[in-house]
């Protein structure tokens, strides 16, 4: 069964609260809280006074998504902010090793995620300290941009490396996920499918994350 993590980047920032409340009712698995900061995206959203903010609302499991340069600087803050597990990106730190060993060392779950032209080979010798692995199928930056094809193998062969190494690392796809791309990512491996606008700029916001995993269990 996969997981749906619905983006609050494309809920109403004006009721945030209620947004949240209304997917966690209609049986969202995790909270997906993509931070930006204009740096490495170019584009800014929320910060740790936000996910903080939500805490008291929501019993969800907080999924905090950095698409920030140097993260380290910033994980204690979105730790006692009540994050539940953290996602860098390879691409943003240069200690990459150094920042998941803090990330677990803080006591939550960590997070690899790789832009689409990133290969696989980043992960190599993190791969097992990993409770996730984050493949981007957009360029990161905004919501509602087109599923990139492309990176459909590379969830195949993450699938692959993480069967052959006997670990349980989860696999989470981020963008353009929606009823019409579900079904090809989670054939070929994801287990947990980030959608943000697909659900938050439906009609009907649970019925969409309903199709979205029905799609995803064809
Ligand atoms: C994109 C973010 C995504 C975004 C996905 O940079 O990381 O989490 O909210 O939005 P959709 O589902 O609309 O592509
Ligand atoms: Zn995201």
């Amino acid at each position: 069964m996969v997981k749906i993590a619905p983006s609050i980047l494309s809920a109403d920032f004006a009721n945030l609260a209620r947004s949240v409340a209304m997917v966690e009712r209609a049986g969202a698995d995790y909270l997906h809280i993509d931070v930006m900061d204009g740096h490495f995206v170019p584009n800014i959203t929320i910060g740790p006074l936000v996910v903080r903010a939500l805490r008291p609302h929501s019993k969800m499991f907080f999924d905090v998504h950095l698409m920030i340069e140097n993260p380290d600087r910033y994980l204690a803050d979105f730790v006692q902010a009540g994050a539940d597990l953290i996602c860098v990106h390879a691409e943003a730190c240069t200690h990459l090793h150094r920042c998941v060993s803090q990330i677990k060392e803080m006591g939550i779950k960590a997070g690899v995620s790789l832009n689409p032209h990133t290969p696989l080979e980043a992960l190599e010798y993190v791969l097992p300290m990993l409770d996730l692995v984050l493949i981007m199928t957009v360029n990161p930056g905004f919501g509602g941009q087109k599923f990139i094809p492309e990176v459909v193998p590379k969830i195949e062969s993450l699938s692959r490396m993480i069967q052959e190494r006997g670990l349980s690392v989860e696999i989470e796809v981020d963008g353009g996920i929606n009823k019409e791309t579900a079904g090809q990512v989670a054939r070929a491996g994801a287990g947990v499918l980030v959608a943000g606008s697909a659900i938050f700029r439906a009609d009907d916001p649970a019925q969409a994350m309903e199709d979205i995993r029905r799609a995803a269990e064809r």
